[in-house]
């Protein structure tokens, strides 16, 4: 059954029995794209084979619908501590709440994104999948969760969803035949699986001398690529690891640089040394890992260290560790290069904000890129990507390179609607990009930066264009905290609260709301800062002031980019 013969339309009208629906809705919830690109794969799959396919945003769905549903595929990622993408919140708690309605004839399946170096891997998707359940739903498929590296076991959800669906299909319900998939007109080839190399045309740091931080502008050429971005989106970038951490970690596995590895199921062969440098993670440790490499290994330590009753001592270890120091803790293992290699994650790319417009630099993407570095258990530690920018990246070497279209953090449609943004340290980036569209196309617009850093002097990132815009009117106002310039420290949220009762005018006028940069303290302290604002200026109540937040979200006018 379900074998593709003839087009549903075919059918002679008399032979239509009742059949399983073949209507299948694909909700997303999304923070960098990956689980929006996904639900869209899927969709076009489902499509292939004959199924009507409606796909949403988590947050433009209306879950009063959901009653209605009969196929409900559910692709969504985990943030942070276990957190739902913004665009998933709302939907969350409705299920989560005691109006959520009863399911009995709901299908459904659960495509999760996470990252098991996290605690919470995959929350969210877990919540869903569990919380469908009890609400009477039965499972088209099972649960699959992803790690960074979500192709794969993406594509192998997809196969046990159509798996699930035609199994249910009455026979002479068969499904279409696949559709041939055309790409668009003027549709690049280049995307996450398949990178473009793009040259770097300029690279310099940011900050001034006797700065604590290293922050990388980068201008990379998209010339010939196709390529083409929003303001908003951002780019991805497939590092390289560190020569000198590769060699450390050969050598402590007593291996042999140029011996050579199958590094994936097509079977591509490169060397180890190559394998480490750009293909693999090597520089986070995560508790799946751990236990891999126990298995393959008799390691009394080891065994003992992920065994249960030890999870808060296993905690500690991972935390600002990384494979070198597993090996030189615990090995050389006595397993194959081919077998440790075979442990390891792929290298995930990173994602930077963009910080130009395409309008205003044909061929371009600019990006701005914090250098990570610091020392743990004895040994100096740098992120993979931002110290490669700050070190090892020359003018004219090319960097594999996609564009992560973002739907979550857009300029609004009218360009003369008032935007507000607030974006500290690398959190900037995206308003030089908002800046630059916004110079490009005029507006009336009015537009209101909130920036901050740790000193005026050596940290204002892109200060002169900043002071040209506001010069202009392309800027209408901007207020900026320098947290250490004073003896107590000021950050943008006090900047924020100052001005409350402009802001607050400003958001009853329409304004939209960016926030961008650190998730885990600037991003929250904001968002609570900015319901304090409302309670105030609004004279609400503390759950009115939420409501009037968790309102403009929906109305995708608050918008973050944290990370
Ligand atoms: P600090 O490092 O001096 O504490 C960009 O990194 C800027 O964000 C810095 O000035 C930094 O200040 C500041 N920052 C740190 N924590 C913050 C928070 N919770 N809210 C807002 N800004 C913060």
């Amino acid at each position: 059954p379900g074998t593709p013969e003839a087009p549903v339309a075919e059918l002679p009208a008399e032979n239509t029995r009742q059949t399983i629906s073949k209507e299948v809705t694909i909700l997303y919830g999304s923070q960098t794209g990956n689980a929006q690109g996904l639900a869209n794969n899927a969709g076009k799959t489902l499509e292939g084979r004959g199924f009507q396919v409606t796909i949403s945003s988590m947050s433009d769905f209306k879950p009063n619908n959901l009653k209605k549903v009969q196929n409900l595929l559910i692709v969504v990622s985990t943030h942070g501590e276990g957190d739902p993408p913004d665009n998933a919140l709302s939907f969350h708690e409705f299920l989560h709440g005691r109006r959520a309605p009863k399911l009995d004839d709901l299908r459904f399946s659960v495509l999760s994104l996470g990252d098991s170096s996290y605690e919470f891997f995959c929350e969210t998707g877990k919540q869903f999948d569990k919380r469908l359940e009890e609400l009477g739903g039965d499972r088209i498929a099972s649960r699959v969760d992803c790690d960074l590296d979500f192709d794969e076991p993406a594509a192998e959800w997809i196969e046990s969803v159509l798996n699930g669906l035609s199994e249910a299909q009455v026979e002479g319900s068969a499904a279409a035949p696949a559709a041939a998939g055309t790409a668009a007109a003027g549709e690049t080839i280049y995307s996450r699986t398949n990178p473009f190399y793009a040259e770097v045309l300029e690279n310099l740091n940011l900050n001034g001398r006797g700065s604590n931080k290293e922050t990388r502008h980068l201008e990379i050429s998209l010339e010939g690529s196709g390529l083409t971005y929003q303001p908003g989106d951002a780019l991805g970038i497939y590092p390289q690891n560190d020569p000198e951490l590769v060699n450390e970690l050969i050598q402590a596995l007593n291996s042999n640089p140029d011996e050579t590895v199958t590094i994936n199921k097509q079977g591509d062969i490169r060397s180890l040394r190559e394998a480490f440098t750009s293909h693999y993670e090597i520089t986070v440790l995560t508790k799946p890992l751990l236990e891999k490499i126990a298995q393959l290994t008799d390691i009394d330590e080891l065994h003992e260290l992920i065994s249960s009753g030890n999870e808060d001592k296993l905690k500690d270890y991972i935390e600002g560790r990384d494979l070198l120091d597993v090996v030189k803790d615990f090995g050389p293992f006595g397993i194959s290069s081919q077998e440790f290699s075979d442990l390891l994650r792929k290298m995930p790319a990173r994602l930077y904000s963009i910080a130009s417009s395409l309008t205003s630099n044909p061929d371009e993407v600019h990006v701005t890129i914090g250098a990570v570095r610091y020392t743990t258990h004895g040994r100096d530690r740098n992120g993979v990507c931002s110290v490669l920018c700050a070190d090892r990246l020359e003018l004219g070497d090319t960097l594999p390179v996609y564009i992560q279209h973002n739907q979550n953090f857009k300029l609004p449609e009218n360009p003369d609607t008032p935007i507000i943004m607030v974006g500290p340290g690398t959190g900037i980036a995206p308003f030089r990009s908002f800046m630059q569209e916004r110079e490009e196309i005029g507006t009336e617009g009015k537009s209101w930066l909130f920036f901050g850093d740790q000193h005026f002097v050596t940290d204002f990132l892109y200060q002169t264009e900043w002071q040209k815009w506001l010069k202009d009117g392309v800027l209408t106002k901007m207020d900026v905290a320098f947290s250490r310039d004073t003896d107590e420290k000021v950050y943008v949220q006090h900047r924020m609260l100052e001005h409350s009762k402009e802001l607050f005018e400003w958001l009853e006028q329409g304004a939209s709301l960016y926030v961008c940069g650190d998730e885990k303290n600037m991003a929250h302290d904001v968002q609570n800062t900015l319901i304090d604002i409302i309670e105030k200026e609004g004279n609400m109540s503390r759950e009115k002031a939420e409501a009037y937040v968790a309102d403009m979200q929906q109305q995708k006018r608050y918008q973050r980019d944290v990370y």
